[in-house]
């Protein structure tokens, strides 16, 4: 809001009014959300061995030098989901930790491949999730819908064959995005795949520039018609890319504590998210996947405002603004969300 005095916000209330805000997320893998005491738990449930003898030696292994490094852990911790319970415990896990950090609105992914290998039914992965969804919407009041993504190492056939057998429970998720390994697969790859899914109503996103070059995002928005870019950090090196994310209102979903992690920036003072928000992008801060890289949307924030000095009250309000205006909810909701925002940012900013 124009008119919101944000220099009335004195600094020492910044940290509650990160926590308190009203929050989209919408960079969430919900495989990424499995913490490893639930891990362990699903393994003894499920009679599943893992290569790893206790919570703290899989823990110990969260050293991360890429993407590629984080993955290889990333689907061996999926391998214990193999009921439609499973499945409802970790997204319930999420939900609760999401509703208790004041997102009031997720768009969640899911990675249908990792578990249709395995043997787990497409139908299994989907019903699980789906009813945490709701129940989460009944009891905690959040908004929670899915985006099922390809895994970009794998072929186009297979994503198509995914999304041939995702189609008759259209009516259970939102989108499909594109995620795993990302150099070597440009979004390209998967053109046929996504113009399908154009055709069948589903939003599109696809992860690009969070490893692989600028290049990747031209691509994705120019081949996929994606509607947002997941990371898209890499976009400052290519400045017209960058005018042309601002002047479409292209949005980002930035993750920071994931890009620390797996070492996309060598500090959290060296993230770029001040400059993408100085270039006029509209970025959002989001967890990945917060059982791996350290922390939930909360911890996001936190770490973010205390390690970069030049974000302050205006650009917590623009980011959590950024979120809803960038979700795929309809206007309604959207306009609610941004009056309880206002309504956050206009308590802080008035005298005790
Ligand atoms: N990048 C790509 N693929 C992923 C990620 C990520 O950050 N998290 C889970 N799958
Ligand atoms: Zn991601």
């Amino acid at each position: 809001m124009s008119t919101m005095n944000f220099d009335a916000i004195p600094r020492w209330r910044l940290p509650g009014l990160l926590r308190a805000m009203p929050k989209a997320e919408l960079h969430i893998h919900i495989e990424g959300s499995l913490e490893p005491e639930l891990i362990f738990r699903l393994a003894q449930r499920n009679g599943v061995t893992l290569p790893y003898a206790s919570v703290e030696a899989l823990r110990a292994a969260y050293a991360f030098t890429d993407l590629q490094s984080f993955l290889d852990i990333y689907y061996a911790g999926a391998s214990v989901l193999l009921k439609e319970e499973d499945f409802f415990d970790m997204a319930w896990a999420y939900l609760e930790r999401a509703a208790a950090d004041n997102v009031i609105h997720t768009e969640i992914f899911f990675d249908p491949q990792t578990h249709t290998v395995r043997g787990v039914p497409f139908e299994t992965v989907i019903k699980g999730l789906d009813h945490a969804c709701h129940r989460a919407h009944q009891e905690m009041r959040i908004s929670a819908k899915l985006i099922l993504c390809f895994l970009r190492h794998l072929s186009e056939d297979e994503a198509m064959a995914t999304l041939e057998e995702a189609l008759p429970y259209k009516h259970h998720f939102i989108g499909v995005g594109l995620d795993s390994s990302e150099r070597g697969h440009p979004p390209e790859k998967f053109a046929r795949v996504f113009a399908r899914a154009r055709e069948a109503g589903l939003h599109l996103v696809a992860h690009a520039g969070e490893e692989g070059p600028p290049a990747y995002i031209r691509s994705a928005l120019d081949v996929l018609h994606v509607e947002r870019i997941d990371h898209g950090v890499r976009c400052v090196e290519d400045p017209a890319l960058v005018q042309r994310l601002a002047a479409e209102g292209m949005a980002l979903t930035v993750c920071p504590l994931s890009n620390v992690k797996l070492c996309v920036f060598e500090t959290m003072a060296d993230h770029n998210l001040p400059a993408l928000l100085a270039a006029g992008l509209k970025a959002t801060i989001n967890s990945d996947d917060p059982a791996y890289f350290g922390g939930y949307m909360n911890q996001n924030f936190m770490e973010t405002f205390a390690a970069l000095p030049q974000l302050g009250a205006r650009e917590a309000y623009t980011l959590a603004r950024n979120s809803f205006e960038a979700s795929f909810a309809d206007a309604g909701a959207k306009s609610h969300w941004i009056n309880q925002l206002d309504l956050a940012f206009e308590e802080a900013a008035s005298p005790q």
